[in-house]
């Protein structure tokens, strides 16, 4: 038995408001998931950065060479099924490492090797962790750049998401560059769609929690008995993920019982939405600053280059 995955679940369970890190996710299954997620009608941000990713890379192409930067180390944090990092290597021929990091690693490795086969003559390192944790980085003597996209960066807390960065900033060291994907504020009848799809694969997702802690942690969760929830709370501009318990019941898990009420919820996610701006404020908060930002049509998603400032030194 996974022993912080233990006590994550039961320190997430004995809160009042119930909640669970949304880290846990991602196995093999919710990874699968969230692929089918990024398929999805209603699943806009997914399409619409991976959309943007080519102009951005051909931008930052002549950026790079207007700096002078003949050689990029990529680091991704977050890395998936590696799809979106594909635009930014057939543009950037400047990179010439790339480093993947997910704490899903099974699936990372799968697809670090439909990668190689499309990129042979690029070195690539899978590493599989957990982002939210110190980072240990073999850095190149090329330009370091983090790489992360998939609007992750939303499912911190806004004060976590300042101290990933200041990390990141730490891992990748002085003279590095960060591109990262947004999600804006927007309406919530394009919002809340996204995270509550007509086919029910969202809910499917959602549930993988309580699957795995049935399978690993001795769970006795009744899937049945839990319901699927995604509202925008536009005061704290956040999608929340919840499940939602259909009736009053106990949970055991690892031989600890849990007391449901009919209604009551485990929060499970949020995703944050920031105006650019507001997240340029963060950004320059955990040390870094804005060197250009990319807008999809009607500004309903966002792609950032920071550079690491003095300040964040
Ligand atoms: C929203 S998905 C984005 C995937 C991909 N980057 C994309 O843009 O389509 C989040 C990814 O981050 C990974 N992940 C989530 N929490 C993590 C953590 N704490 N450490 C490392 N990877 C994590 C998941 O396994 C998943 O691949």
């Amino acid at each position: 038995m996974d022993h912080v995955f233990l006590q994550d679940v039961l320190a997430g369970l004995r809160l009042p408001q119930k909640a669970l890190p949304p880290k846990y996710f991602y196995d093999q299954q919710g990874s699968a998931y969230f692929d089918q997620i990024c398929q999805l009608d209603e699943y806009y941000p997914y399409r619409t950065e991976l959309g943007l990713l080519p102009e951005v890379a051909r931008e930052l192409k002549h950026y790079f060479e207007r700096a002078s930067v003949s050689s990029l180390q990529l680091v991704e944090f977050g890395a998936g099924s590696l799809h979106k990092v594909k635009p930014v290597l057939e543009e950037l021929s400047m990179v010439d490492e790339f480093v993947a990091l997910d704490i899903s690693g099974e699936h990372l490795k799968e697809a670090s090797s439909d990668l190689a086969e499309a990129f042979p003559q690029l070195t690539i390192k899978v590493v599989q962790g957990d982002f939210t944790q110190p980072m240990q980085m073999e850095l190149s003597s090329a330009t370091p750049m983090g790489f992360f996209p998939g609007s992750t960066i939303g499912n911190f807390e806004p004060e976590e998401a300042v101290e990933f960065l200041r990390n990141a900033g730490t891992t990748l060291g002085e003279e590095s560059y960060l591109l990262l994907g947004v999600d804006t504020k927007k309406d919530r009848a394009i919002l809340e769609p996204a995270y509550n799809d007509s086919k029910g694969v969202t809910a499917l997702f959602n549930k993988n929690i309580l699957t795995r802690i049935n399978r690993e942690l001795d769970g006795n969760f009744d899937l049945d008995q839990f319901e699927h929830t995604a509202i925008y709370n536009q005061q704290l501009g956040r999608i929340e993920m919840h499940l939602r318990s259909l009736t009053k019941q106990e949970v055991s898990i690892a031989g600890e019982r849990f007391q449901f009420a009919e209604g009551e919820t485990i929060h499970t996610e949020n995703s944050y939405k920031y105006h650019p701006e507001e997240f340029e404020r963060l950004a320059s908060r955990a040390g870094w600053s804005p060197e250009s930002v990319w807008l999809a049509a009607d500004g309903i998603f966002a792609i950032m280059l920071l550079r690491r400032s003095a300040a964040g030194r």
